[in-house]
């Protein structure tokens, strides 16, 4: 048994939101701290500012038990609690690098209002060395403010959360990573941790750096495994194989496994884009050329405009004029994330080639319109029905699940066939090929 803990998460984003919550569902006091007032004054009245599934409700049970609290009080935040999380942004600069300034500020912040000793661990996805800034950063303010006395050890503990599924991986973690040098707190971080673990520990402690490769490397291998399938795809349609084929003989062996080898229309979202960038930005800082990093990067961006060529070459490059209907506009299935969603250069080449797009998406329209602002040839629809009137075309870029059976539904009923452009391979070729649909799928050639 483990008894409850006061913990406060700095950052309201995705990661400090989702952690905050299952912190309080499993009973410990979970104070929430961030910059930005109306986001502060929204949790606070159990509105939910991102999209993901069981959230809201678990915000609210959890705010009426009074297990989950939102300020903007640094002061009060920062002294209600031992354990203190690092969840705010790093976004990427220019040349690929993390920004780092917001965790740097924040850690500052913890030392001008902390009174006594405090654990702090670093939840947001940073660049090796970053923990001993941190530290550093925390070291030096406490001097300058003459509370050199008071005693703090800084943990790397990166997150694993896959947006969409996020509550649930947090809650049932596969590891928690812990990075931390000094093994007189280690009983207390595993107290904290204590209600995630179901049959065994899930709690794995190494030096702080490796924590922080360990981030970085398990994003990158699963990017590799993507580019890797994704350039075998361009590989099966040259030759005249199907890589859906080839995805189940390769998967059966237990080395290479099922998970993370489907061939699509690129990775995107907020993470695998970004922190691949940053791992060979790090690498290259100390002096070593990445290959595989720098392939994997190239290869998804060749990836996202694959589908472009496909409807290029259908079209023998004359699209002026005609109406595409799109599936699908977040990077994957049950977010409204938009961020580095192949979608976007989807659309962006369809436009640029003079032609007008009919959009559906279950949740990520308003994201999307707020990138791309208001724009006549783009039509934003309620249903993927209406996206298919008049259109000369379907492309599909998101595998949500309403779509998948809409090959039996909406095509079939549409009065002439239209040709099918499918990024993630949720439509039967064969199936298409007998209602005389032309069909491009990825890593499949074309049926007809
Ligand atoms: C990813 C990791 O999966 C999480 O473990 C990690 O914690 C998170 O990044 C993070 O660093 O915060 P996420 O970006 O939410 O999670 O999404 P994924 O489900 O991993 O999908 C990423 C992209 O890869 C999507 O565009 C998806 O469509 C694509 N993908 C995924 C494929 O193209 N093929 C696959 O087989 C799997």
């Amino acid at each position: 048994m483990s008894s409850s803990i006061s913990v406060t998460v700095i950052g309201t984003g995705y990661v400090g939101l989702v952690q905050a919550i299952c912190f309080a569902e499993m009973g410990h006091r979970v104070c929430c701290l961030d910059i930005d007032e109306q986001k502060i004054a929204r949790l606070n009245r159990g509105e939910v500012t991102i999209y993901e599934p069981g959230l809201e409700e678990l915000i609210r049970k959890n705010t009426a038990a009074r297990h989950l609290s939102f300020t903007t009080d640094a002061s009060e935040a920062i002294d209600s609690s031992r354990h203190i999380l690092i969840a705010v942004g790093t976004p990427s600069e220019e040349d690929g690098s993390a920004d780092l300034q917001h965790v740097l500020k924040v850690a500052q912040t913890i030392a001008e209002h902390m009174s006594e000793s405090k654990l702090v661990y670093v939840k947001s996805t940073v660049p090796v060395g970053t923990n001993a800034k941190v530290s550093n950063t925390i070291h030096q303010r406490l001097v300058e403010l003459d509370k050199q006395h008071l005693e703090f050890s800084v943990i790397s503990n990166p997150e694993f959360l896959k947006e969409g599924a996020a509550v649930q991986d947090c809650m049932r973690p596969d590891r928690i990573i812990i990075g931390c040098e000094d093994t007189a707190v280690f009983d207390e971080i595993r107290h904290l941790y204590m209600p995630f673990n179901r049959n065994h520990d899930k709690v794995m402690f190494m030096d702080c750096v490796s924590a922080e490769l360990t981030k970085y490397a398990a994003n990158c291998m699963l990017a590799t495994k993507i580019s890797f399938m994704n350039e075998m795809s361009q590989i099966a349609e040259r030759v005249g194989a199907d890589i859906e084929q080839v995805r189940l003989g390769i998967g059966a062996d237990p080395r290479i496994g099922y998970h993370f080898i489907y061939p699509g229309c690129g990775y995107g979202g907020s993470c695998f884009p970004k922190d691949v960038k940053a791992l060979i930005h790090s690498s290259r800082e100390v002096d070593f050329e990445p290959q595989v990093l720098a392939s994997v990067e190239a290869v998804n961006q060749l990836q996202k405009t694959h589908l472009l060529e496909s409807v290029d070459s259908h079209f023998k490059g004359d699209i002026k004029g005609r109406t595409f209907a799109l599936w699908g506009l977040a990077f994957k299935p049950n977010t409204d994330d938009m961020r580095e969603a192949p979608s976007l250069q989807i659309i962006k080449g369809l436009l640029d080639g003079g032609a007008r797009v009919l959009a559906y998406d279950p949740k990520a329209a308003d994201n999307c319109r707020a990138i791309l602002g208001e724009n006549s040839a783009i039509t934003y629809c309620d249903h993927k029905e209406d996206a298919l009137d008049g259109a000369d075309a379907l492309i599909v870029c998101t595998e949500w699940n309403e779509f998948k059976a809409a090959d039996m539904n909406s095509l079939s009923q549409l009065k002439q066939a239209i040709p099918v452009f499918d990024g993630r391979n949720i439509f039967d070729p064969d199936y298409m090929r007998y209602q005389g649909i032309a069909y491009y799928g990825i890593g499949r050639g074309l049926s007809v």
